[in-house]
């Protein structure tokens, strides 16, 4: 993490530049909840699709899937989520303000000093009805992970992927919870996305596994260009551990909050197919017919936060430099994510340079998410592409119309090439894939 970002200047460099919105802000929003805008939604879905590319189609031994929210109520007590989903809550006596008691320090209100009651488990799952009656019959959840909605399909996807253990599969979606303590900007929230993968491997390899998927996990990050400074492993002590898991590792990021878990991996043993089966009466195990050997599958889950890698990967890349004595603030993610490839800037809004540069900007959208951009001085309009992360920007200027050629400026070391525009997309195809011209780019490294 840059030593400049602080979480206020995310905040305000999100909302300034259309990342991310307060929900329903002119109602004086909604505690927790967020909203991508137009550079945020595209930002976070690179950041999904850069998840959903490693760890499904370039693989052969996993497989994608995409569940309902809300399932059968019955999943959720095999699970363990009715029983044990719960953080102890107090609630001061004096201003009411409930806190988790796990995470204070005094036996006092932090906001008023006032004293608390004795600790209760709090359910975190949110509750709804289904159908239009509002009984206790009607209750349904919705899900507090995308973990479930894997296992209870385990039998359906091995047998229609026609696919052979080790196998795993793969989700993204959104998840709720109804967290006492919710906050820090998107860090954490009652609604959010994860990404999540079940690997389910035979029992005795499971160690292995477990270390495999460790080591795929923090590079994964690295190779997207997280700086490994911020980025440590840290294995739970055992009174840690989820009441499903053997052993768990989190993948822990430099937040400016402090360091805090991006990922956890974590391993499952056998606990929810045997939980599944036991409940729902159906044999889940799984017959190899290479062994002859009939077992219950053993799961390494990597289950990481599809906003939460967001923000790291924005605290990441924010930086603030001295440029010709001025300070520029510029996001240095990596191409794949940065939410706009290549902005396409007339010098000025004079009708003569649109055609060419709107030519220009025809030409490059079929490769590239482009933005074309006209209004305001040049120079705002590099600053708006430095704050959205834009590894490069193209301009047309008058010399364009005489000898068609156009000007790139390479966002992170600021140096400039001019060249015909028939050499753009190639050139820009090459620069994008790591071959930067500047001897800062982060992706250069990140990619070798
Ligand atoms: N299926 C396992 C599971 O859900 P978890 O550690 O509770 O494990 C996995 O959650 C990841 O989901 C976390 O590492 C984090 O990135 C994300 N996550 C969990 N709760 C969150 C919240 N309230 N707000 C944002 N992200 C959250």
């Amino acid at each position: 993490m840059s030593e400049a970002v602080t979480m206020d200047k995310l905040v305000s460099l999100c909302k300034r530049r259309g990342f991310i919105f307060q929900s329903s802000e002119i109602y004086g929003g909604l505690a927790s909840c967020w909203d991508y805008g137009p550079v945020g939604v595209e930002f976070k879905r690179n950041v999904k699709n850069a998840w959903w590319r490693s760890m499904v189609e370039t693989r052969d031994d996993v497989v994608g899937l995409d569940c309902s929210i809300m399932m059968h109520p019955t999943v959720w007590k095999a699970s363990g989520h009715v029983e044990s989903f719960s953080d102890p809550l107090v609630e001061c006596k004096v201003c009411h303000m409930r806190w988790r008691a796990d995470q204070l320090e005094k036996q006092a209100c932090p906001s008023c000093g006032g004293e608390l009651t004795a600790p209760r488990n709090f359910n975190l799952m949110f509750k709804t009805f289904m159908g239009a009656v509002e009984d206790d019959a009607a209750v349904v959840f919705l899900r507090p992970e995308t973990a479930q909605g894997i296992f209870v399909n385990f039998e359906n996807v091995v047998t229609t992927s026609r696919k052979r253990l080790p196998l795993g599969i793969a989700q993204i979606g959104k998840s709720f919870r109804n967290e006492i303590t919710p906050g820090n900007f998107t860090f954490r929230t009652r609604e959010f996305e994860q990404m999540e993968m079940e690997f389910f491997v035979k029992p005795g390899t499971d160690e292995e596994w477990f270390r495999y998927w460790a080591d795929e996990r923090y590079k994964w990050y690295t190779s997207l260009g997280m700086r490994p400074e911020n980025l440590r492993m840290r294995e739970h002590a055992k009174d840690e551990l989820a009441h499903y898991a053997k052993a768990c590792v989190d993948v822990e990021y430099l937040f400016p909050i402090g360091w805090s878990e991006l990922e956890g991996i974590a391993n499952r043993t056998d606990f929810d197919l045997r939980q599944h089966s036991k409940f729902s009466g159906k044999d889940l195990s799984y017959f190899d017919t290479q062994t002859n050997e009939r077992f219950l599958p053993y799961v390494i889950e990597p289950s990481a936060g599809a906003d939460r890698s967001a923000l790291a990967f924005l605290a990441d890349a924010y930086t603030e430099e001295e440029v010709e004595g001025a300070v520029r603030t510029v996001l240095k993610l990596h191409p794949a994510l940065a939410p706009v490839k290549v902005a396409v800037l007339p010098l000025s809004k004079n009708e003569r340079l649109s055609p060419m540069a709107r030519e220009v900007n025809d030409k490059l959208r079929h490769s590239f998410a482009t933005e074309y951009d006209d209004t305001q001085s040049i120079g705002r309009r590099y600053r708006r592409q430095d704050e959205i992360g834009t590894p490069f920007c193209v301009t047309i200027d008058f010399e364009s119309l005489e000898d068609n050629q156009v000007t790139i400026r390479d966002r992170d070391s600021l140096a400039q090439i001019r060249l015909p525009v028939e050499n753009l997309v190639d050139t820009l195809k090459t620069k994008l894939a790591g071959e930067a011209f500047g001897t800062d780019s982060l992706w250069a490294g990140a990619r070798a």
